[in-house]
């Protein structure tokens, strides 16, 4: 599958859009991966250790739910605790895919897993839109079971999220099935200080995309230049984070100028929180039944069991 380095024109094309875009995908270079390790360590950020702990406890059921000679896909694949959990759970797992557009990310994660699990059969496939992906492994050998936690399905607007999960379904056949974890509506104090922590490791994670561009581009710009908001939009039942500009300032990003008011603001993420009842629509809308549903004591996350609905 032909993949080319599309950060230079995609940062062009959202930065010329109104109100200004960046993608949350462009947080993770080397830095901003790390800077998203420190995060789900930081006190505020409830999301990675609360769904973990789901997992902890709830990951016998789950497996029995999943059944045994299931092959385990991932979209994304992360520092790997959530996913080594969930291996050393599933019954004679027959395979393990991980999909990821860093060719980088998959070999490294791949030689770990292979080091802790020396009898699964992993194929990591290297690629970027799950339309053009094909599964290696014939779907008569095991039923294929999505596991895609860390409310990562957030950061797709609602439409979004149907689009891609109707392409998931359509992936993993008429017996598929998907484990995925979302964070939940809650008090907005906890959401907006999840987002705005008192070490300021959040902005910093947002404002190394200024550092990104600079770099990528080979321009003058620093991450002082430009303010991290974040707030939960309550209508939208989304939080939002912006990078503000303190400056007017123009930018030549290659062949194009690009202009900054003062104070202007540019999208950098959504982050969706849901119900359990708009997030059951939201697989319902994209051809999954939810099967079973686990959370936490304080109701802040959920990691969701739906199988792909027969027509
Ligand atoms: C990785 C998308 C789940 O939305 O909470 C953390 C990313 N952004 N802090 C999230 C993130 C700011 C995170 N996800």
């Amino acid at each position: 599958m032909p993949i080319v380095d599309t950060f230079k024109s995609e940062i062009i094309a959202g930065l010329r859009e109104t109100p200004k875009r960046i993608a949350s995908k462009f947080f993770y270079d080397e830095r901003g991966s790390q800077l998203f390790e420190a995060i789900t360590q930081l006190p505020e950020y409830y999301l990675t250790r609360t769904e973990i702990s789901i997992l902890r406890e709830h990951l016998p059921a789950m497996a029995e739910r999943i059944g045994t000679g299931a092959t385990i896909i991932e979209f994304g694949t992360g520092a790997g605790v959530k996913t080594k959990m969930l291996l050393e759970a599933v019954h004679n797992p027959r395979a393990y895919i991980p999909i990821d557009i860093s060719r980088e990310q998959l070999t490294h994660a791949t030689t770990k897993l292979a080091e802790r699990f020396p009898n699964l059969e992993i194929h990591p496939i290297f690629g970027d839109y799950i339309s053009e992906i094909s599964l290696p492994i014939p779907s008569d050998a095991g039923k294929n079971v999505i596991f895609f936690p860390g409310s990562t399905v957030g950061n797709f607007t609602p439409d979004e999220a149907i689009q891609f999960l109707r392409k998931a379904a359509a992936l993993i056949g008429p017996d598929g099935s998907l484990l995925i974890g979302f964070d939940r509506v809650k008090d907005i104090r906890v959401l907006e200080a999840a987002y705005n922590d008192a070490q300021g490791i959040t902005a910093e994670f947002n404002r190394n995309l200024i550092r990104r561009i600079g770099r990528e581009f080979g321009v003058a710009i620093s991450p002082e230049d430009f303010d991290h908001l974040a707030f939960f939009n309550s209508e939208e039942s989304r939080i939002e984070m912006h990078l503000v500009s303190g400056d007017s300032r123009t930018l030549k990003l290659d062949d194009e100028e690009i202009t900054f008011a003062q104070g202007e603001h540019i999208v950098t993420e959504y982050s969706y929180k849901y119900t359990p009842e708009t997030f059951a629509a939201i697989l319902t809308a994209s051809g999954f039944s939810v099967q079973d549903r686990w959370c936490d004591e304080n109701n802040y996350f959920e990691v969701c069991y739906a199988t792909v609905d027969h027509k």
